[in-house]
């Protein structure tokens, strides 16, 4: 096997595919401006920490976001993204190993530490259910580990249906009283379950992608309510009905509703600009037959 087709960036003949370029910066940035303002004394607060929450935030939004390949690939018509999914799955496992070793570097790499609080906390221990579960999807994303499982694949990957909610619990937990983060992050989850749930057909109808918005920032709504109903002494009723105030700006349910409404109603030009942007393959006529000399 050639180096070239092991790099993040080019196909399977190790030719430089920019989508795939793009994508892998973007992906790298938020690695790399932390990392420069460090290096740069310019995080305000415990650097340490600082980098720890970033790189579970952004271990977090890349496990969520690998959710929208699929469902932009059928809206956008446009199946050169598919690749981005290994892509993105394993900038979150990245992230998340990185999370989990600057927690290590916290704890002095004491590792009989680390251990004790990952059994102690719960949180942790819910972190720590996430990395190896993110372990196994990132070492079973390769093409041989695809052909080996076969059908298995597919069910074994719908663990992430699993892994994100405990992934958002971890966040929520940690977060103690203000969880907008956490609530909006698993709004985009709920919009991107939903999307998922759609009859294949109908996945990048307009109406039903419009629908999704209000649903989707319902179900938000409640699962902030749920939160602060059950996990804290702050009246639940009152921060769901501020969602119906805009004063200080929308909440994170409205917020995730107007994201949705947007991306249904942008698909349409969208979809027209990438189908200029990749024009089909032009189809050269097939060279006539020979016809077979006449038996005379
Ligand atoms: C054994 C595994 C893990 C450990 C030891 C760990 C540890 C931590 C610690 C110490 C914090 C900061 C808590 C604080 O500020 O009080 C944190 C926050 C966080 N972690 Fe983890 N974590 C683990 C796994 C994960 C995984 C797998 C994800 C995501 C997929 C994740 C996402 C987050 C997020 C989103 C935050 C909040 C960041 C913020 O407040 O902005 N963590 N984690």
């Amino acid at each position: 096997m050639q180096l070239a087709t092991l790099l993040p960036w080019t196909d399977r003949q190790g030719r430089t595919v920019p989508l795939k370029a793009m994508a892998f910066s973007l992906i790298l940035l938020p690695g790399l401006l932390y990392a420069w303002w460090w290096w740069h004394g310019d995080l305000i607060g415990r650097p340490l920490d600082e980098v720890i929450d970033a790189t579970g935030d952004w271990a977090l939004r890349f496990f969520i976001l690998s959710l929208l390949i699929t469902p932009l690939r059928y809206l956008l018509d446009a199946p050169r993204i598919v690749p981005l999914r290994r892509m993105v799955g394993v900038a979150a496992v990245a992230y998340a190993l990185i999370h989990l070793g600057l927690y290590a570097t916290d704890q002095q790499w004491n590792l009989a530490t680390v251990a004790l609080e990952i059994i102690r906390r719960t949180y942790l221990t819910i972190g720590f259910i996430v990395v190896l579960g993110l372990v196994v999807l990132g070492v079973t994303s390769t093409d041989g580990w695809i052909r080996r499982l076969g059908s298995r694949w597919k069910r074994l990957h719908r663990l992430v249906f699993i892994l994100i909610p405990l992934g958002l619990l971890h966040y929520f937990i940690q977060s103690k009283a203000d969880v907008s983060q956490p609530v909006l992050w698993s709004g985009f989850f709920i919009w991107l379950g939903l999307w998922r749930l759609l009859p294949a057909i109908r996945r990048s109808w307009l109406p039903a992608l419009l629908a999704l918005a209000p649903l989707t920032g319902l179900l938000t709504a409640a699962i902030e309510y749920l939160w602060y109903a059950t996990a804290t002494n702050i009246p639940a009723m009152r921060v769901f009905l501020a969602n119906l105030d805009v004063t200080f700006g929308p909440r994170p349910a409205v917020w995730v509703a107007i994201i949705a409404a947007a991306v249904a109603l942008a698909s349409w030009p969208a979809k027209q600009l990438v189908a200029k942007l990749t024009p089909a393959p032009v189809r050269r006529p097939r060279p006539a037959r020979a016809r077979a000399p006449q038996e005379g």
